[in-house]
């Protein structure tokens, strides 16, 4: 492996994962590595060689699942390992921590990275990008820490495992872009957007599937109680409504990833009802 270690990404290697995420245009901001940090603090790693951080990779972990992603080696120590270590050292932290099914989102030219890891292929996505759009807002309101447990409960019907620690973080960083939809008082979509950034990532952003009004709402509430320049969603290619409002609002098509899986495909969720993820590295 080139003489690299694979330790523990710390809070003081947050500068050195923003230089080498921006090498990839990933576009994060420190508070988003930061939450990554926050949500599972054993469960990032840094590859450091001749006393530098030469890599960086995030694992997030909901009970029996988990997610990773943000795995980026410097250019110049690519091809020697690095990468590899990494993965293993976060698979074997995943798997002695009880978790039987990891998945992440891979760039379609690094898929065979993962699969010599074990992953195979479940589905493609899709990325969106484009600025503010405008529309009915009718059912949109701001989710309240009262909501908590029932969006609890409704996500994870179907992500497919409890993200209570990423939406009760979700929740008190973005109380403002943090929305919710009901009827009368049975949840029937939320939204989140984070703008920490100029650029505002959407998601999570689930919906009960047959509620495509519903979606649209959350989608033009969020434009409505923010202004961003641009806006970002990646979702399921399988699932074809939030294609079908990215394209009648004029979104440009981005790039695609492919959903990919480790050990037994259970906790996959509902694509039907994914309208964006919570982020391409956290499921
Ligand atoms: C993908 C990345 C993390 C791999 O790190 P690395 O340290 O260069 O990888 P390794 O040297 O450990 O490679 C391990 C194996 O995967 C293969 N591999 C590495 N990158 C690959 C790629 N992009 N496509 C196909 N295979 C790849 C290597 O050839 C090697 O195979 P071998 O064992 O048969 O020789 C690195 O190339 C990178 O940072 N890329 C840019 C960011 C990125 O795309 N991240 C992934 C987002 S999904």
């Amino acid at each position: 492996m080139g003489g690299a270690t694979v330790r523990r990404l710390q809070r003081r290697d947050v500068e050195r994962a923003i230089e080498l995420t921006d090498l990839e245009q990933w576009g994060y901001a420190p508070a988003d590595v930061e939450r990554l940090l926050a949500l599972s603090p054993a469960g990032c790693f840094a590859a450091e060689a001749d006393g530098r951080v030469v890599g960086v990779m995030a694992t997030t972990s909901y009970g029996k699942v988990a997610y990773l992603g943000s795995v980026v080696v410097d250019p110049g120590h690519r091809g020697h390992g690095i990468g590899n270590a990494m993965m293993r050292a976060a698979l074997d932290h995943l798997d002695g921590s009880g978790v039987e099914t990891v998945r992440l989102n891979a760039y379609t030219d690094v898929v065979p990275f993962y699969e010599a890891l074990g992953f195979s292929r479940e589905y493609d996505n899709i990325r969106w990008e484009g600025g503010r759009a405008v529309g009915a807002t009718a059912r949109a309101r701001f989710a309240a820490w009262e909501d908590l447990d029932a969006l609890v409960a409704f996500d994870e019907v179907h992500f497919g495992g409890s993200r209570r620690v990423l939406l009760e973080r979700l929740l008190s960083e973005f109380p403002g872009t943090f929305l919710v939809a009901e009827d009368p008082d049975t949840i029937l979509g939320y939204l989140v957007g984070n703008t920490v950034s100029q650029a505002c990532e959407i998601g999570p952003w689930v919906v009960e599937p047959g509620n495509e009004r519903v979606a649209a709402d959350l989608f033009f509430g969020l434009m409505a109680v923010s202004n961003r320049p641009t806006y970002a969603f990646s979702a399921p290619a399988v699932h074809p409504e939030p294609h079908a409002l990215a394209r009648a609002v004029r979104y440009r098509e981005g790039f695609r990833s492919i959903r990919m899986v480790r050990g037994p495909a259970r906790h996959g969720g509902n694509p039907g009802a994914i309208w964006s993820f919570g982020g391409l590295e956290k499921g």
